[in-house]
């Protein structure tokens, strides 16, 4: 495979294809209408939820400012959870595609079709599908699931990141303020947990290769280097939707973020799920390479200036 469709379009509302896909969608679950998250205007979680009624700048900025830096954290929230989705169907069809049993096919289209609700229930929240196929992380995803073998890409995808999505997730769901959304990402977290825990069924630590040892330890060194980097996302937004920030208001963001804290957490728990897996010695090698220790605010500010991280 050498695209994962992460910029696969979609078709119009009327097209006669989308109501036989909606259809699907409802045998699995029914959820309540986007309709009801209007009046929101985009504002789907609290300055709270990001930290950043900690931060002066952004206490300091008018109301519409405000509003419309939460409108574009929200985005960034959805709209990387409408590209995980949109890579975990690709994903699904690749790994269904190299399965070894009738079994580990028909899992692989069950939990493709899991996929295909969720995207389905992500979507209408996006203002634009092209941006949320953009950014380091997403990037990185979609490389790893075009390039990937089987064990490489089930240790990746299942064991680390559904892991990791677990707890995302519920952080999502438990702090939206909008109640249409919270109860898709609900649904969505429930699914989740059954993905994940299926990686572990799945994943044959035995048949990692050196070739696939590498190449997960080069995908885990990328992704752990975007978390060790803090609210890059946050900061990013504060700074377009206030118009911009001095050198010291994007340091003193990062420090009010407690971005080291928060980025040293996310690093413990993701050291957690990677290891007692058969690949601690790979894990083990990403430690002493400094691979789970959070950058300092900082470092974090400096990279905000340099660009984005994830190399
Ligand atoms: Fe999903
Ligand atoms: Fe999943």
């Amino acid at each position: 495979m050498s695209d994962a469709g992460l910029r696969l379009p979609h078709l119009d509302a009327a097209h006669r294809l989308q109501p036989l896909v909606g259809a699907y969608a409802r045998r699995r679950a029914t959820v309540p209408d986007v309709a009801l998250d209007a009046p929101l205007g985009g504002v789907f979680w609290p300055a709270s939820f990001f930290g950043l009624d900690r931060v002066a700048a952004f206490a300091a900025a008018r109301p519409e400012r405000q509003a419309a830096v939460l409108a574009e954290c929200a985005q960034g929230l959805v709209g990387e959870a409408y590209a995980v989705e949109k890579m975990g169907l690709a994903y699904c069809a690749r790994l269904g595609l190299l399965a070894r049993s009738a079994e580990e096919r028909m899992y692989y289209a069950h939990v493709g079709a899991d996929e295909a609700t969720h995207l389905g229930w992500v979507t209408p929240y996006l203002r634009d599908p092209s941006a949320a196929a953009c950014g380091p992380f997403v990037a990185l995803v979609a490389g790893a699931v075009e390039a990937g073998e089987r064990n490489a890409l089930v240790f990746l995808m299942q064991v680390v990141l559904e892991g990791w999505g677990l707890t995302h997730f519920r952080r999502l769901a438990e702090g939206c303020a909008a109640p249409a959304l919270a109860a898709r990402l609900r649904h969505i977290l429930r699914d989740e947990a059954a993905h994940h825990g299926g990686g572990k069924v799945l994943f044959e630590a035995g048949a990692v290769g050196p070739g696939e040892a590498a190449f997960v330890r080069d995908y885990l060194r990328r992704f752990l280097g975007m978390v060790r980097a803090g609210p890059q996302a946050v900061v990013g937004a504060l700074e377009r939707g206030l118009g911009g920030l001095t050198r010291a208001e994007r340091a003193r963001a990062f420090v009010e973020l407690d971005a080291e804290r928060h980025a040293g957490e996310r690093l413990a728990l993701l050291r957690d799920l990677m290891t007692g897996h058969g690949l601690d010695d790979l894990v083990a090698g990403l430690a002493d390479g400094g691979a789970f220790a959070p950058l300092s605010a900082a470092d974090c500010a400096a990279l905000a200036e340099a660009g984005p991280p994830g190399e």
